[in-house]
């Protein structure tokens, strides 16, 4: 065994800590986001993201697209229908919509 068995072990256990923490942060920021989808979005997008007529599909989008979306409306950017969206995602939070995306791309097929 070599002599710095010990100093690699260590960094092992931090990498597994740090990695942990951080799936464990992903997993809360996905529920919160499952929450407030089934809350405020499923109506129009439906419970799988599929979209429904006029309210467009949001599963094939990437988790990066879907924040980018949201932060347009909220700033009152967006498609010819963007003022039905607007009121949804203006008042959230940069961690709000990340929290959405999460969940959103957990829907994909
Ligand atoms: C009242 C119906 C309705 C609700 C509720 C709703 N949306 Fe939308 N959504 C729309 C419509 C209509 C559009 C198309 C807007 C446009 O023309 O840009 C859209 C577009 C989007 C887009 C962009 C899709 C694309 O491909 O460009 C995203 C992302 C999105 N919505 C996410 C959400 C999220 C997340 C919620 C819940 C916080 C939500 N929507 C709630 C109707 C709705």
């Amino acid at each position: 065994m070599s002599r710095d068995f010990p100093r690699r072990a260590l960094w092992s256990i931090c990498f597994l800590g740090a990695f942990g923490a951080s799936s464990l942060f992903a997993a809360d920021n996905t529920a919160k986001g499952k929450e407030l989808y089934a809350k405020e979005c499923a109506a129009c997008h439906q419970q799988n993201a599929e979209g429904q007529g006029i309210y467009p599909p949001l599963a094939s989008l990437s988790k990066e697209q879907i924040v980018q979306k949201l932060k347009g409306y909220r700033e009152g950017k967006g498609g010819d229908m963007k003022a039905v969206m607007e009121p949804y995602a203006k008042g959230k939070s940069d961690a709000d919509l990340e929290a959405l995306a999460s969940y959103i791309v957990t829907l994909k097929k």
